[in-house]
């Protein structure tokens, strides 16, 4: 039996009356791409802010290989190599998209390495353009991040993620705001990055054709609580559970 890369235990937190995550118990293998789903809501932000330290649960155990990481910072918990990218992409829109990689490489050296050495020091902004191409966002790298359309910002937020070469990999929505043509494309890019570079992932998505095409496994979530955790062929396929994650039969 191969080790556990992240074992979550009875996971509890409440916001006043309302259930955001009760008794989550989830085992993840490395290599495994879970996708997680549930109607808005429902828990899913809530699930990857406790595991990386954004909330404190009531109750309940987190190990990252092992290792309690439950209150711990949402820095000590990137630090051991779990990455988090946004439902709202967190950059700076006046700077270009290199820059923002670059500054996110920065930030993993140590508070004051961008003090000690300049940033676009040449082996740093080779470490980038590397992500960048990886991504098919070099040919926009001079450009400021802001001027991207939404899927562009969403995949630099995945990218600047990426960058800090995590162990595991939580991605809220990466899809989001990318048309439904791009897609595809852009999961595609998205999942062959993480094969090679051996990513275990966690990813919350709301279209169920991209969850049944990557998904690994899948997770779904309601008012707080797991209500399914399997292959996503037939988890997707109970009219119960349709109608929890969908609304429609
Ligand atoms: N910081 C917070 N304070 C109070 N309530 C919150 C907070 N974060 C989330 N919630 C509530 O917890 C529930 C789960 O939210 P969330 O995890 O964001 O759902 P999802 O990502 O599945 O849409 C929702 O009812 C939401 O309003
Ligand atoms: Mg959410």
């Amino acid at each position: 039996m191969k080790t556990p890369i992240l074992e979550v235990e009875d996971l509890t937190l409440h916001f006043g009356s309302i259930t955001a995550a009760e008794r989550e118990t989830v085992i993840v293998y490395p290599g495994e791409l879970v996708g997680i789903v549930g109607p808005n809501g429902a828990g899913k932000t809530t699930f990857l802010n406790l595991i990386t330290g954004y909330l404190r649960p009531e109750r309940g155990t987190i190990r990252f290989w092992g290792q309690d990481v439950v209150g711990l910072s949402p820095h000590q918990i990137t630090a051991l190599g779990v990455g988090r990218s946004f439902q709202i992409p967190q950059l700076f829109l006046t700077l270009t998209v290199r820059e923002n990689v670059l500054v996110a490489l920065a930030t993993r050296e140590g508070r004051w390495a961008s003090v000690r050495r300049p940033l676009h020091e040449p082996a740093r902004v080779q470490a980038a353009d590397e992500v960048l191409l990886q991504f098919g966002l070099l040919a926009q790298a001079d450009r400021p991040a802001g001027e991207l359309p939404e899927g562009g910002r969403k995949l630099l937020d995945v990218a600047m993620a990426f960058a800090l070469r995590p162990r595991l990999l939580l991605m809220d929505e990466p899809t989001s705001g990318v048309s439904a043509r791009e897609k595809f494309q852009v999961m595609d890019t998205l999942v062959q990055a993480l094969r090679e570079a051996g990513i275990t992932a966690l990813f919350v998505e709301h279209d169920m054709d991209v969850v049944r095409r990557y998904a690994t496994r899948v997770l779904v979530l309601s008012n707080g609580r797991i209500l399914a955790d399997g292959a996503p062929t037939e988890v997707l396929e109970d009219p119960e559970i349709r109608l929890a994650v969908t609304g429609r039969r």
